[in-house]
Order: C-alpha cells, then structure tokens, then sequence
C-alpha cells in the first residue's frame, strides 16, 4: 500500500498528533462543556480522554435527532421470526420511551453513578434500559442472557447494582427460557442485595414477582414523569461489560462516556462507511460488546436506523433469514460472526435463497468476532457481489483495532487478514522479550500506548487487575492476549489466543472457569479444558479428567453430570458437551498441563512435545482417548 494514501495518512496523523486527530473528530458530539484536555496522561499509563468535557450519551444518541430534524425517522426496529413481531421506533418515539423509564428508575432510587444490571433478551426495552441509565448517569451492565444464575450473581457481586431490569423469558428455537427463576437463584447466591428488580412480562411465560423488590415493567412506569438527560463528565463511566478472563472470575471492562461516543461516532464513518438515515444492522446480542457498540451507542450517535433481530441465522424460518431482514428494512450495512455465515452455508451451500430477495440497498458486509477462514469470506463475496469485511476487536477495545476502513479508503482484500490498524491504534508485534519482530513473524499483538478513545478505561475497582493483565508484560503497550503478525503491507493477521480463552461460535469464554466447575466435581482429581476445532463454531470445548483413586462409578454418568454442571454453572452458551475420563494430564516437570500440545493432538496439527515433559507415554495416551472422541483422526 502507498505510504501517502488517504488511508496512511490518517493513520500517521492519528498516531502523531493524537489531540488534534481527536479534537476534530470530538466536534460532531453535542458536549455541554468542552474539555480542559483532549488527552490527559498525567497519570500514564492510565489516560483519561476528554478530561474536565462534560455531555451525555443518551442525548447523543436520541434527543440530538429530535430536535436536528430526524424525530419521524426509525431509531430502532425490532424485528423478531420467533415471536412473528416486527415493530418500528421513531428517534420521538424512542426518546420518549427512554425518558420515562429514565424516570421510572430515578422513581426506584436509581441516582448517577449507580450501577443497574440489565439481564434480558433480545427485546427492545433492553436497549431503552440501556439508554435510560446512560440518561441518568447511571452505569448499566448487561448480562447477556444465555448465562446461567451463578455467572449472573458473579457479576452482581462485582458491580453491586442497586437496581436489576430483566424479563420473564427469552425465547430460543423450540423452547421458552425462564429468566426469572434464573435470576431469583442469582440473587439468593450474590453476597450483594440488590433491593429492586423491574421486570418485563413477555406473554410467552409470565413471571411470579417477589413481593417488595420486584415490580412489574408497566407499573414501574405508571405515573412516572420524563427524564431530562443529566450531564455527566466525559470520563464517568457509561457501562461495564464483563468479559471473560483466564479464570472464572469475569473482567469488568469499563466504558466512559465522552471517549466512548466520540470513537464510535468515528467508526460508523471511518470503518463502516454508515451514513445517517441508512439502515444499520449488527446481528448480535447486547449482550455482547457487538451488540453494545454497533446495535445500540454506534447506529444511534450516527443518525442511523439500528436493526434489534431476536432470531438466528438458520432455522427461524430457514437460511435466508439474514437476507429477508435485508430486504424487508433496506439494510445497507451488515454486521455477523463467521459462524453465521457457516451455518447458513452449511444449509444453503449454493446461496440459492439469496436469490429470492431484493439486496439493492445492501453496500457491505463486515464480519468479527473470531477468525475468518478464507473459504466463509469467498463464499460470502461470490454469493452477495457485496465488499466483505473482516475486522479485529476484543470487547476491551470496544470499536475495531484492524479493518479495511472503506470511509476513509477501501485497500485490496486479503482473506484471512482484519486488514490494516484502524486510526488511533498503534499494532505491533513484539517477540516473548518485548522485541519488535520482523515483518510475517508470529508474536504478541500489542498496542502501543495511549489507546485512543472508546477503549477500556479501566477494570471496574481493580486499576491493579487492569494493570496486571494488560499493561504490565510490555510497559507503554497493552497486551491484546492475541497472537499473530503483521505482513509487508502492514496487514494484521489474528492467527490465535496466546491465553486459555476459546472462541465458540464468535462467544469468547474461559476454558479456566469450565475447569473450575469440573474440579468441584467430588469424583475429579484433575482435569484440563481444551479448545478443539469445529467446522462450524469454529472452536468447542472439551474436558479431559482423571478420576480420584477409587472411584468406579460408570464413566458415561460422571461425563454426563460435568456437562450438565457446567450447563448449570455457565450456561447452555458454554456448549460444553463433550469430556473424557483419562489416567493421567501430560505435564511438564514442574507440573504444568500440557494444554496447547493436547489441543494440536485433538486437531491432528504437527507439534513437539517438550523436552521437559514429565513422561512422553502420557501423550499417546491422550491421543487414543481424543479418537474414541473422533478426534486426533489425521496424521500425527
Ligand atoms: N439465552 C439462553 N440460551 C441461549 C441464548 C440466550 N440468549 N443464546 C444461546 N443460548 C443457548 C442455545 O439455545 C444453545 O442451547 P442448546 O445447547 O440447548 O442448543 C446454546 O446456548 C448454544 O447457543 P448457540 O451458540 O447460539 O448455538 P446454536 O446451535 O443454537 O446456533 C449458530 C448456532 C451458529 C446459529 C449460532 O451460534 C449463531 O447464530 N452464531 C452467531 C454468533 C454471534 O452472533 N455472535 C455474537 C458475536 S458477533
Ligand atoms: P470479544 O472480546 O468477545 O469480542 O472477543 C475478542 C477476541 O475474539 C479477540 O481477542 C480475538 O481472539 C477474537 N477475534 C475477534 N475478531 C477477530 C477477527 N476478525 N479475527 C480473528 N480473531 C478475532
């Protein structure tokens, strides 16, 4: 690429003058109080965006297009195959649902800075909670809603809400889930009482309400009177998402407001090449950091129609669900996992349902949230004739650090690569010492210091966690816990996790709390998670565990009773389904499990054992048990 293209010479202006950059972006958000200081690093590595800014994300995102002419507009469309709804939100309309549950939770006690949790489906009072706190300055945290009550209560006890907003159920394919009695169990298991639960009743299962703290959706609003927006600083904190780490306890990742708004505004134009009045559709949850940035805050603060879909990519009604959407709304602007796009190959591998739709509105289609085999991408750009994008971000980032930036200029595809850093990130590799590597070489993905705006603030109460996982092995870069190069084009290439986080189906969890859950189990003595490769979600766990000495129940109904644990525990999201009952881990001497060498035997990869693995027998072992599991079937 030439180094005086538009798109290089944004990137070297963001990097070189990164106030100034930013500055000039910021003035497209509505502030009540400019700021003293663009970047504050008197307290690096800790940044603080916009300090001394004052203004307020809500307003950003509705009250603005109100009143700047977009008031009939579509703000939201909800559009739900499994309860056959599609419904429509004006910005008027939308604003004024939110002012009033704004009010409603003011009513409940909520005040600024109060943490409320947000446990719901995909529905659209889900997004109106989220707005309605950041209206009020209060912190949300969605849980997304395929955990299970002890990861919920985990977070409860993290974020200590005052207040929790949740729904009688959420609907997958074939079955009604209960929310309710999921989050009655989470709140008996938090050590933090939460004094108040407002609760949607979705007609598909009514929820038993606890008598003084839980209230109904429509009564909480009964009476109550519009909220104004509440000014608050730009560096007070708009959410905490938690996302997984290394060990069962979930990392609250911290959001602000003025960075936040001003980075996201800048992605919609500069990475998805959005403009205001088109249609907008990410097909996520918000749960996830997908659904916060591009289903809710993104679309929104552009002056976009967002798209909230409560269906999946096959089978509500069939694979051309994602291009009935398309049609019906006018959607020029598409978000997915790779694995979507699997699943609908997998059912439609000629695309012949595309056919039976009118995509003329449809510009592009940008896929993240794991790895993108070349395959999924070709397929996805001979069927659509649409530029495909695959772009790199972690819900620490909360905005792409790598894409092909069609706003700013649309470089060559290369499939396999996120494509170029994004303005504001400086992406190097760097070798196990800290020393750059040279182009094409595999390391560890780093970005150098300061991160530009919209990324994590901080961990929620721990600045020493946040410290630890991400700034400390390389001073002055953040450790994105990728690894991975960067070619002679200076394209990045996201090859693999340098941690025990596994992908599945564009879901990122932690294999150590799937262990934490099987070594409670009374008959385990050990036991390791591995991520092994499916053609579809892309990674699946799988348990192996040694038994206590002694113990002679029936394999089957111990590997039965850690899957359905681990179900309890995480949830149905983990899909953990499958584990083994071995004699023994392979280890190292000094005793540590020899994960990634069994993961590179369950996928049949080449590997080399370590010279100081304690004894070699115990891999061959481990082979035999993994093809009793179909896997480990290749050479090895
Ligand atoms: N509440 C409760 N349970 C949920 C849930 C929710 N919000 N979301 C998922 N689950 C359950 C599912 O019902 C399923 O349960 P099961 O084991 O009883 O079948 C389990 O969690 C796994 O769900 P999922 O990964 O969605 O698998 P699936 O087999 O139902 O669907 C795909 C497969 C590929 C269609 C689906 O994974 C998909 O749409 N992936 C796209 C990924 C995506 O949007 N990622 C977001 C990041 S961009
Ligand atoms: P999450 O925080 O859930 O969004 O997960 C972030 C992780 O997903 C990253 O650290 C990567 O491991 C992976 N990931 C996301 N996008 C991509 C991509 N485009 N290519 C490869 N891996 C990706």
């Amino acid at each position: 690429m030439s180094s005086t293209s538009r798109y290089a010479d944004s990137h070297r202006r963001s990097l070189q003058d990164p106030a100034g950059f930013w500055a000039e972006v910021a003035e497209a958000i509505h502030w009540d109080r400019r700021w003293d200081e663009v970047l504050d690093d008197s307290a690096a590595p800790m940044y603080r965006w916009f300090a001394g800014g004052r203004l307020n994300t809500c307003y950003n995102a509705l009250d603005r297009h109100v009143e700047g002419g977009r008031a009939d507009q579509p703000a939201l469309i909800y559009d739900s195959p499994l309860t056959g709804t599609v419904a429509s939100f004006s910005y008027r309309e939308l604003r004024d649902r939110v002012a009033l549950l704004a009010g409603a939770l003011q009513q409940q006690g909520v005040k600024a800075g109060d943490r409320v949790v947000i446990y719901m489906p995909m529905v659209p009072e889900a997004v109106m909670a989220m707005l309605a706190c950041a209206r009020i300055g209060a912190v949300h945290s969605v849980v997304f809603g395929g955990f299970a009550a002890p990861e919920l209560a985990k977070r409860i006890d993290d974020a200590a809400p005052v207040l929790v907003v949740s729904a009688s159920c959420g609907i997958e394919p074939g079955r009604v889930i209960a929310y309710k009695p999921l989050l009655d169990h989470a709140l008996e298991l938090a050590a933090h009482k939460v004094k108040r639960c407002i609760v949607l009743q979705r007609p598909q299962c009514l929820a038993t309400l606890v008598a003084g703290r839980d209230v109904e959706w429509n009564a909480a609003l009964a009476g109550v009177k519009p909220a104004p927006c509440v000014s608050v600083a730009a560096t007070d904190p708009l959410y905490i998402l938690y996302t997984s780490g290394t060990t069962g306890k979930p990392k609250g990742v911290v959001r602000d407001n003025g960075g936040h708004a001003v980075a996201l505004y800048y992605s919609m134009q500069a990475v998805f090449d959005a403009r205001p009045g088109e249609v907008y559709w990410a097909a996520s949850d918000v749960g996830w950091v997908v659904g916060h940035s591009y289903i809710v805050y993104g679309p929104l603060l552009r002056g976009c129609t967002t798209i909230l879909y409560e269906g999946k990519p096959v089978g509500t009604p069939d694979a051309g669900a994602f291009w009935r959407v398309i049609a019906q709304h006018g959607v020029s602007t598409f978000f997915t996992a790779p694995t979507a796009f699997r699943a609908i190959k997998k059912e439609d591998p000629r695309g012949e349902l595309i056919g039976g739709y009118d995509l003329s509105r449809f510009r592009a289609l940008y896929l993240a949230g794991e790895r993108c085999d070349p395959d999924t991408i070709h397929w996805a750009q001979d069927k659509l004739k649409v530029p495909v994008v695959d772009h790199w971000w972690q819900t620490e980032t909360g905005w792409p650090v790598a894409a092909n930036c069609r706003g700013i200029q649309e470089l060559p595809v290369k499939p396999g690569s996120a494509s170029v850093p994004v303005p504001g990130y400086d992406v190097q590799v760097l070798d196990n010492d800290g020393h750059p590597v040279p182009a094409d070489t595999i390391g560890n993905i780093v970005i150098k210091l300061p991160l530009p705006p919209g990324t994590l603030a901080t961990m929620w109460h721990n600045e020493a966690g946040y410290r630890e996982h991400y700034l400390t092995r390389y001073p002055g870069y953040y450790l994105s816990g990728d690894a991975g190069y960067l070619d002679g084009d200076g394209y990045v290439w996201i090859m693999s996790r340098i941690d025990d986080i596994i992908n599945v189906a564009g879901h990122r969890l932690s294999t150590g709390a799937m262990e934490e859950v099987l070594a409670a189990h009374p008959d385990v003595a050990e036991c390791a998670v591995i991520g092994v490769a499916d053609q579809l979600k892309g990674q699946l766990p799988l348990g192996l565990v040694v038994l206590k000495a002694g113990v002679q129940r029936p394999h089957e109904d111990i590997v039965q009773e850690l899957v359905g644990r681990v179900r309890e525990q995480i949830g149905a999201v983990a899909c953990f389904k499958q584990a083994v009952v071995v004699q023994r881990l392979p280890k190292t001497r000094s005793g540590k499990v020899l994960r990634s060498t069994m993961r590179s035997i369950a996928d049949s990869q080449p590997y080399n054992a370590p010279a100081t693995i304690d004894d070699p027998k115990a891999l061959d072992e481990i082979g035999s048990a993994l093809k009793g599991l179909g896997y480990a079937l290749g050479n090895l």
